[in-house]
């Protein structure tokens, strides 16, 4: 009996050892990260869970920090705000480095590049980028609100010709419904949204190239060095271009 009862013992003493070993996640400081889970590839939903090449690298970047991510979806309008707010430690949503937002945050070193290209409707009679800023030209874009598509856009075109969304789906939305007459977006985003919808295509010639990094609070050089140097050894192992070839066939 004495000897069953100290292998019972054992036994319970061996399975709390193992849950209590290996990596507890739950022990780890919270690294959060704010995004806006519409923007396929980047980042969207799978069920109820955050997926795509920024979540993934993300997680990739808490764990060489030994940090749990966290993430927060939010409006892309409010990213920077909550980076400076500091209710969240940085920011990245396929975000592209602006002089204007380096005023506000500080970027990390660029972690993939991005391009602006223009949806319309399959039959559109605006044939290339250039008819949107012919002489006397009225063609309607809808943006993503606070994106660089909306700021191109709005400087190209003028305020009454940019209708701005919450995100990238709805403006596609509007074009399906014929509120506005093109869409201005990241290209990898647009793919993602003419393969959803029918009747959509991408005109060739690109608005604008763009360079994504992450953004952290001004003056943060303590996490941003950190999140550098993970950039930098994640790079080097291949781990990006793994990450980003997963989702960009
Ligand atoms: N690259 C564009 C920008 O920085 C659009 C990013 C939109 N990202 C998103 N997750 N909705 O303005």
């Amino acid at each position: 009996m004495k000897k069953l009862f100290a292998i019972v013992l054992c036994l319970a003493m061996v399975f709390s050892f193992a849950a209590c070993g290996g990596e507890k996640d739950d022990d780890k400081p919270v690294l959060k990260m704010a995004t806006n889970a519409y923007f396929q590839p980047y980042e969207y939903y799978e069920g109820d869970k955050i997926i795509g090449i920024d979540a993934e690298i993300a997680e990739a970047i808490a764990d060489k920090l030994g940090m749990k991510l966290e993430i927060k979806d939010m409006e892309f309008d409010s990213i920077i705000t909550a980076v400076q707010e500091g209710s969240v430690d940085f920011g990245m949503a396929g975000m592209t480095v602006r002089e204007d937002r380096l005023e506000k945050v500080d970027f990390t070193t660029s972690y993939a590049n991005g391009k602006q290209v223009v949806i319309v409707k399959e039959n559109s009679a605006i044939t290339s980028v250039d008819d949107l800023f012919a002489e006397g030209a009225t063609w309607k874009a809808g943006v993503q609100l606070g994106t660089t598509g909306d700021i191109y856009a709005t400087d190209d075109l003028g305020e009454d010709r940019v209708t701005s969304y919450n995100n990238a789906n709805s403006a596609v939305l509007a074009l399906i419904a014929g509120d506005v007459d093109c869409v201005v977006i990241d290209n990898e985003p647009a793919k993602a949204l003419v393969n959803a919808n029918e009747g959509l295509k991408i005109l060739e010639a690109t608005y604008a190239d763009e360079d994504y990094a992450i953004c952290v609070k001004k003056g943060n050089t303590e996490l941003l060095d950190k999140i550098n140097a993970a950039i930098d050894e994640l790079v080097e192992d291949g781990t990006i271009d793994t990450i980003i070839n997963k989702y960009i066939k």
